[in-house]
């Protein structure tokens, strides 16, 4: 694959505070850009801002939270630049999961418990293609359910039916349902076993290679990130202290934080303290 470099999104200069007292500044002077197609890591220690960006990416931020400053363009394929921080309410509305859609953090035991997976598909869908003949949706849901590795038979199950790994699967397939061009993942299969992780992990990666979104995927797990992302930003405090390709991130690290993050994963490092995961042999399996 080429290296994709027209932006989808830019954001500049965001700083985002909790006020509360004492005020928590948990974003400071972040500046980021997304190219359409790319998987963008977001690194960086418990606390360190990372759900706080996100949400201040997608305006999804609530009280006591506040953008302080900055701005977010998000760059349509239609071409079109639409300015995210000045969206009226309704706009956002159709915006959010149109253009943007998100992975929570904790997603797969938000979903309803008391319906079922089709009828939450079919919300989402319900809400934003209001004109969707029913039979199209029922296509639709099944079609999103495949995508992500689910039997479509599952359509009738409640959440305590499915395991974790398939909660958080139909977690991504709704956020897939209006084809966005962004997907922000927060820590998307962290509380997962890692043979689930890597399953759902090389779905998203194929899904990515045949819709050609963007993905945002945040994680602590930077070896991780450093096998799927193009690029890595590296959070640390509320600032991004370091950013590169995954390939820089990890051969040639510039920063101390960096460098301790990466010296904290045993199982990038073999016997004698070298690397033993190399970014080329990973890339070649995706
Ligand atoms: N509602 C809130 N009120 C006050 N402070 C908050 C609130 N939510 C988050 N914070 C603070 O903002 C900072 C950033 O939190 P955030 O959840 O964005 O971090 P994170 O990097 O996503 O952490 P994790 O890896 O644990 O998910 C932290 O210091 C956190 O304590
Ligand atoms: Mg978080």
């Amino acid at each position: 694959m080429t290296a994709p470099t027209q932006p989808v999104l830019t954001a500049r200069n965001i700083s985002i505070t909790y006020e509360v007292t004492p005020p928590v500044q948990a974003v400071r002077d972040v500046s980021l850009t997304l190219n359409r197609g790319e998987i963008l890591g977001l690194a960086g220690e418990s606390g360190c801002g990372k759900t706080t960006l996100a949400y201040g990416l997608n305006r999804l931020l609530k009280a006591p939270a506040l953008m302080t400053a900055g701005e977010v363009i998000f760059h349509d394929r239609s071409g079109e630049d639409i300015n995210v921080v000045s969206l009226s309410r309704d706009a956002l509305r159709t915006f959010r999961w149109d253009k943007i859609s998100m992975v929570f953090q904790g997603a797969m035991n938000s979903l309803n418990p008391v319906t079922t997976v089709k009828s939450q598909l079919f919300d989402v869908l319900d809400t934003h293609r209001p004109g969707m003949s029913r039979s199209a949706k029922t296509e639709r849901a099944q079609e999103l359910l495949r995508m992500v590795g689910v039997d479509p038979d599952r359509l009738t199950s409640y959440p305590h039916e499915l395991s974790g790994g398939m909660r958080q699967r139909v977690m991504i397939a709704m956020a897939l349902a209006l084809d966005p061009q962004i997907m922000i993942m927060d820590e998307p299969t962290t509380a997962l076993d890692v043979v689930v992780q890597r399953g759902i992990i090389r779905e998203i990666m194929k899904l990515r290679e045949r819709l050609g979104f963007a993905v945002i995927f945040i994680t602590h797990d930077l070896p991780m990130l450093i096998e799927i992302s193009d690029r890595i930003a590296v959070m640390l405090q509320g600032q991004i202290v370091e950013e590169g390709t995954a390939e820089t991130i990890y051969r040639a690290p510039r920063h101390e934080y960096t460098k301790k993050l990466l010296a904290s994963f045993p199982r990038l490092r073999g016997e004698h303290g070298q690397f033993v995961r190399g970014v080329p042999a990973s890339k070649e399996q995706r």
